[in-house]
Formats: structure tokens, C-alpha cells, sequence
């Protein structure tokens, strides 16, 4: 279950890199253009360091063996310099046009094997898969396949940043973009949010999980499992009464749960804490330990009454509710 939450800190792409890993095929053909521009800006700077050198070296003041009475006049030299610049901007219209080509691959790619959902909000990473599978912090994908992903942000603008991948996109507020990726190397990279967007912005961090097809499909049936383990929970979560505040049926004032999973909770000590799954444990087990602001902590804890399945169950089911959940469920009468 830890894998689906990553740690502020994700412990991934170990070790020191002088460049980040190469993940995709798209990263070899980035770095190549990297380093095909520093070598060509270094060959000039070279060439233009060593020409101030000679030139100061060969007529500096009191050398007697440099002829200054017959230098060549700069006109007839014209040819030479406009032969320099011609050189220079073919090369570096070639580089424009490699460039260029590379950058419009970024956002034109193959045909996408999948599209997955992408959705930044403060300080979080959310997404969802084809099939309805959410998970935060964490996006799980198959090797080997081309990856569309539709970003967008829910508040204030965010960029969508794996280094291993060279992605980065601006993620605007009523704004949908694409990147897709295809990844070659199983294993797990850095996902950063690359633009300030507030107080929490380098907590803004994740990890892409590339998995072999197999994993991938055993991955995303565990997670279909967790929607029966929900159901199941919600039985518990109305046999054990939480129900009975947590949906408003009685006078006790206790946080509605729908959508809590994912959001970030102001807590009355003042901090926000991301809910996860670490979160929404602890406050079954411990209620006082992160009292939600505006909320007395009248909760009794549960620990010693359910057993650990059941409290996955019942994490399970929280998980699974979507904001304005019990809402219709009031409306439809159930
Ligand atoms: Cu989101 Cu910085």
C-alpha cells in the first residue's frame, strides 16, 4: 500500500548523475542536442579566446619582430568575416531546425496507446487511469507504451515536470495539454511540480512508476480489487456508526469524508496534511493526533475494535468516495 503514496522524498533514480537519467528514447535524442550545442559553442569560444590571445600575444607593445607597417586594411578582410558569420549561422540555423523538430516531437507523438489524466492542485499530483483508477503522488505506467497525458490544474498554474523523461508542462488553470512518453527502462523516476505555486510547492513531489506490462495489469487489478474491498468498508463504516456523524444524521459536528481523499486538510494546529491513507488510518486510530481546524476532538478511537482488514476496508471505502457523494445519496434517499 506504501508504493501508492509517495514519501515527500521519493527514494528513486539513486546515486549522482552529472545528467538526469534517460528513461525514453525522446531523452537520448535531447541529450544529444544538449550536448551537440556546448560542443559546437565550446569549439567557437575556443577558436575566438585562442585568436584574442595570439593576436594580443603577436603585437603587444615592444615586440619588434611583428611587422605593424603592412597588417592588411579590415576591407579587403571583408570576405574572410563574412565567410566566418555564413558558417557560423548555417550551423546554428541547423541546430534551429534539429531543435525545433525535437521540441514539436514533444508534443505531436505516436498514436497513444492510453490516455491518463493528469490534474495538479496545491500541493498534490492527482490521476486517473483509463479505467477509473486514482491514485495521488504516484502515476503507474507500462513499459514500452506510448503514454498520453492530459494535464490541467484545478487552482493556480503548476508545471508537470520528470526529468528522466525531459517533460515539462505548464499546467494552467482551464487549460487541457498533452505530453505523451514512452518509457524504456522499468523502475521508478521523479515527478516535481517546476513552477512556484505557494507555500507547499517543494513538497510538490511524486514518482512515475514504470512497471513490465505484466506488473502493470496485476497493478491495476489490485487496485479494481480495492472498489470491492470499498464496499465492504462501507458496510463496516455504518455498522460501526460513523456514519452516524460523519453523515450528518445527528447533532455531533464531524467532517464530511466524500472527496476527503487526496485533498489537503488545515488541521487546528495549524499545519495542512495531505489526506492519504497514512492520514485517514491515523485518524481512525488516533482522532486526536490530527484534529481538523473548526472540529472538536470528540472521536473516540477505534483502535483494538476493528482488526486490520477492516480498517483497510474501511480506508478502502473513504478512498473510493468522490466529492458529492453523499449529497446524491441523500437526494436518492439512501
Ligand atoms: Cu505546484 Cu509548484
Amino acid at each position: 500500500m506504501n508504493d501508492e503514496v509517495a514519501p515527500y522524498l521519493p527514494e528513486v533514480e539513486k546515486g549522482l548523475h552529472l545528467i538526469p537519467t534517460q528513461a525514453t528514447e525522446h531523452a537520448g535524442q535531447v541529450d544529444h542536442l544538449y550536448f551537440a550545442l556546448v560542443g559546437a559553442s565550446a569549439i567557437i569560444l575556443l577558436m575566438v579566446v585562442g585568436l584574442i590571445a595570439f593576436f594580443g600575444f603577436r603585437y603587444r607593445a615592444g615586440n619588434k619582430t611583428a611587422n605593424r607597417s603592412n597588417l592588411p586594411s579590415t576591407r579587403t578582410e571583408n570576405r574572410v568575416e563574412i565567410a566566418v558569420l555564413a558558417a557560423m549561422l548555417t550551423v546554428f540555423m541547423g541546430f534551429f531546425a534539429w531543435a525545433t523538430t525535437l521540441y514539436l516531437d514533444g508534443y505531436r507523438g505516436p498514436e497513444p496507446a492510453m490516455t491518463i489524466d493528469v490534474v495538479g492542485k496545491q500541493w498534490m499530483w492527482k490521476i486517473q487511469h483509463p479505467d477509473g483508477t486514482r491514485e495521488i503522488n504516484a502515476l503507474h505506467v507500462p513499459v514500452d507504451e506510448v503514454i498520453q497525458l492530459r494535464v490541467t490544474s484545478q487552482d493556480v498554474i503548476h508545471s508537470f515536470f520528470v526529468p528522466a523523461f525531459r517533460i515539462k508542462r505548464d499546467v494552467v488553470p482551464g487549460t487541457e495539454k498533452t505530453a505523451w512518453f514512452r518509457a524504456t527502462e522499468p523502475g521508478e523516476y521523479r515527478l516535481f511540480c517546476a513552477e512556484y505555486c505557494g507555500s507547499f510547492h517543494s513538497r510538490m513531489l511524486g514518482k512515475v512508476v514504470v512497471m513490465d506490462r505484466g506488473d502493470y495489469q496485476a497493478w491495476l487489478t489490485r487496485q479494481g480489487s480495492g472498489r470491492t474491498l470499498a464496499t465492504a468498508g462501507k458496510q463496516l463504516f455504518e455498522a460501526h456508526g460513523c456514519s452516524g456523524c460523519h453523515m450528518g444524521k445527528s447533532s455531533v459536528r464531524a467532517p464530511s469524508l466524500d472527496g476527503i481523499y487526496g485533498r489537503s486538510v488545515a488541521l487546528q494546529s495549524g499545519e495542512v496534511i495531505l489526506a492519504d491513507e497514512a492520514y485517514i488510518r491515523d485518524s481512525i486510530l488516533q482522532p486526536d493526533k490530527h484534529v481538523a481546524a473548526g472540529y472538536e476532538p470528540i472521536m473516540p478511537s477505534f483502535a483494538g475494535q476493528l482488526t486490520e482488514e477492516e480498517i483497510l476496508r474501511i480506508v478502502a471505502y473513504i478512498k473510493s468516495l468522490q466529492p458529492g457523494d453523499w449529497v446524491k445519496a441523500s437526494v436518492n434517499g439512501n
